[in-house]
């Protein structure tokens, strides 16, 4: 089949394809573009013998030069390490409370120690260590086992409750569903409601205040105000870990509350612990060491 060109008048041959009619001029390719299409052949070809490319079984084929984005990394993060070796080593083998008064390395702690906290932190502490529900928030000075930059690595390098490390923090508030009534447990909890706000019901209050000397006083204080040795956290500031509705509180007694967090010594190096202390303690809530006279005093003086 044929068609004419009405400018030209010339015969094209066509593909002898027709859809309704419409016909297909069989004109060649441009020049320009069949050579540029060659010249990706050639350069695919070459490519995939110079570099990676070819998945095998167990992996790709390596190719002549080499190359392995993997090495790239490995080489990129060790110039790193061997760019931060010597502040690394001096961070590691730091006195915790001198790290503050060495402008230089305070600011490589912090900087360091906060990537560390996002990487190993954030998922259970949150991004800004506001916390969550059940996850304390370390930007405020209410602390369960203390806020010196001495406990906040304690309890970074052992944990809370955790059954890998022996030296892990450790507490375990009964359960008292199974130790007073229903009753009992309304009137401890409308108690605890008026230390720090309205009780629920201050008949219950009243008579609550006898049950939370008997049950309570030992770890949290007959105050209140919680023992920072036992991770038994304060009960008047109105800040709480489970919340402090009369619901909750309802369950955080009868069931008791058991909080873990993972260790972190032998995960984290020296330094990597010395610097994620660092970053925490100065989050806003960090504490200064106690001096030596007041280190004999009952924890609570030191708050
Ligand atoms: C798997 C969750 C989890 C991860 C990950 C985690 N924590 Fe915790 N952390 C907790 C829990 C739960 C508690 C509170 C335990 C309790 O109830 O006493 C806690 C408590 C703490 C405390 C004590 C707060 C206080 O008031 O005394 C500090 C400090 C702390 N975490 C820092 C860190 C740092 C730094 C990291 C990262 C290296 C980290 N945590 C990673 C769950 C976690
Ligand atoms: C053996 C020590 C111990 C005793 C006794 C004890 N507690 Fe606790 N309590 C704790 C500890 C430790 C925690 C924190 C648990 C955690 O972080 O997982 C806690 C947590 C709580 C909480 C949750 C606080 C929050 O911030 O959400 C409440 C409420 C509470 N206790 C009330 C009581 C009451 C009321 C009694 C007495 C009936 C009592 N506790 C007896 C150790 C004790």
């Amino acid at each position: 089949m044929s068609k004419k060109t009405p400018e030209s008048e010339q015969e094209i041959p066509t593909t002898g394809h027709s859809w309704d009619g419409i016909q297909e001029y069989d004109n060649p390719m441009p020049r320009w573009w069949l050579w540029t299409f060659y010249a990706t052949i050639v350069w695919g070809i070459g490519y995939t013998i110079a570099f990676p490319a070819w998945p095998m079984i167990r992996e790709a084929t390596p190719g002549l030069l080499g190359f392995s984005t993997r090495q790239e990394v490995a080489r990129d993060i060790a110039a790193v390490d061997e760019a931060n070796a010597q502040i690394n080593a001096q961070l590691a083998g730091a006195d915790l409370n001198a790290i503050e008064d060495d402008p230089e390395l305070n600011q490589y702690a912090i900087n360091a120690g906060g990537a560390i906290f996002r990487t190993w932190c954030a998922q259970c502490h949150g991004s800004g260590a506001a916390g969550a529900r059940g996850f304390p928030n370390l930007l405020d000075d209410d602390w369960l086992w203390g806020g010196t930059i001495e406990d906040i690595h304690y309890t970074v390098a052992h944990g809370i409750r955790n059954e890998e490390d022996p030296d892990a923090r450790f507490s375990q508030m009964p359960a008292f569903g199974e130790i007073l009534s229903r009753e009992e447990i309304d009137q401890v909890v409308n108690y605890v409601m008026s230390l720090s706000g309205e009780p629920r019901d201050a008949d219950a209050a009243e008579t609550g205040a006898q049950l939370y000397a008997d049950n309570c006083a030992t770890c949290h204080a007959d105050d209140g105000t919680g023992d920072r040795s036992q991770g038994a956290p304060n009960l008047t500031d109105a800040i709480w870990l489970y919340s402090g509705d009369y619901n909750t509180l309802v369950e955080s007694v009868t069931y008791a509350r058991y909080g873990v967090m993972p260790h972190w010594s032998g995960r984290l190096s020296d330094a990597q612990l010395n610097a994620v202390s660092a970053y925490v303690h100065q989050l806003g809530g960090g504490e200064e060491m106690a001096t030596d006279e007041s280190e004999d005093m009952p924890d609570t003086t030191v708050q």
